[in-house]
């Protein structure tokens, strides 16, 4: 069985660390029997230097045409690199939007777990991480304040500046859909979070997840305002199972998340369409200041090609493969400098590729 894979490793630390994801693909590849071709493709500021864009119509349909994506990050520093003189329609990020639009990637799945091993990373004291959490965001990704109309003008002689946030019921029924699924495989809750006591799409978002919630009578929905579900996130996240959210919101409180668990280091996301295609990246970005070092720590991207395996090419004894070898490479102490503790084996990106490969 043979799968095509595109792959964009983007920039900053996303070369050196897609790179070792791929290494430990290839060796889940070996072990359980299927084959993965690789297409590199460019986006972000890789493609503005080669193309002028950052995304160009072949990424696009090369990246249609396989099975899944894996990506890097995309992005350099605001202050100091060329890409951010660019009008905001040619930068870096403006070809993650893009492709997202492109290919439909409407579901972005964040999981955020905390691992035993790295208790210690976590910045909450012990009584708040209590047994641990395990949560999952589920952000819509295609629509609300990141693709409304936007625009700045000059009202009665001032800098005037407008973003438009629109969701229709469609939209929110496709994203509501994958929360329940995902629940219904999980601990069958989902906390569906918006600002319904001031925003009209939040009120049409809460009316129709309450609709989606119908047909999964084993899953509990509540509701919670975003700006608790900020507070909870820190004072009890073991209450959380599916996080339900829209583009916007899931941005901000996947990345306090992602904190929560000790290091954005190790978050993996996957965004889907309707079909089984997927791409999969790092929850965390591009790391310019520490790129080319050999220090990135590789582990998220290389538990995103576990979700790539699972969720497109319905590898699962695969992807449970890799997971348990993050697993035992952190529990025989092994750790990039993100996530270094006392007593710990501190190594770098190609190292914990390594490591995590013979062990699948
Ligand atoms: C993310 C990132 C992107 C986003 C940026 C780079 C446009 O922060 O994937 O969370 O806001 O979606
Ligand atoms: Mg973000």
């Amino acid at each position: 069985m043979g799968y095509k894979i595109a792959v964009i490793p983007g920039d900053g630390i996303g070369p050196e660390i897609v790179k070792q994801a791929q290494r430990v693909l290839d060796a889940a590849a070996a072990k359980y029997g299927f084959e993965l071709g690789y297409t590199s493709l460019l986006m972000g500021g890789a493609s503005i230097d080669a193309n002028g864009v950052p995304l160009t119509e072949e990424t696009v349909s090369i990246a249609k045409a396989s099975d899944a994506v894996l990506m890097g990050s995309i992005g350099g520093d605001a202050k100091t690199s060329p890409w951010y003189q660019l009008p905001p329609n040619l930068r870096p990020e403006a070809g993650l939007l893009g492709i997202r639009k492109a290919l439909n990637l409407f579901a972005n799945l964040r999981p955020a777990y905390l691992y035993e091993e790295l208790k210690a990373a976590c910045p909450l004291s012990d009584e708040v991480i209590g047994d641990g959490f395990d949560m999952v965001i589920v952000r819509e990704l295609t629509g609300g304040l990141y693709f409304g109309e936007r625009h700045t003008e000059m009202v009665d002689g001032l800098r005037t500046a407008t973003d438009t946030l629109v969701y229709n019921e469609n939209e929110i029924r496709r994203i509501a859909v994958k929360a329940f699924e995902i629940a219904k495989k999980r601990r069958k809750k989902v906390c569906s979070v918006d600002k319904a006591n001031v925003l009209d799409s939040s009120r049409l978002w809460r009316a129709v997840v309450e609709e989606v919630a119908k047909d999964y009578p084993d899953v509990e929905l509540s509701h919670m305002l975003v700006d608790n579900c900020a507070m909870q996130l820190v004072k009890d996240p073991g209450q959380f199972d599916v996080i339900l959210t829209e583009n916007m919101f899931g941005d901000i409180l996947s990345d306090e998340a992602s904190m929560v668990t000790g290091s954005i280091g190790m978050l993996s996301s996957a965004s889907l369409n309707e079909t089984k295609f997927g791409l999969y990246e790092p929850s965390h970005g591009s790391a310019p200041d520490i790129a080319g070092k050999g220090i990135a720590n590789p582990i998220a991207t290389i538990l995103s090609a576990a979700m790539l395996l699972r969720y497109s090419l319905d590898q699962d004894e695969a992807a449970n493969a890799i997971e348990n070898a993050v697993k035992q490479v952190l529990s025989e102490g092994y750790r990039t400098t993100d996530i270094a503790s006392e007593g710990c084996t501190v190594v770098g990106t190609e190292k914990m590729g390594e490591l995590i490969a013979e062990r699948v």
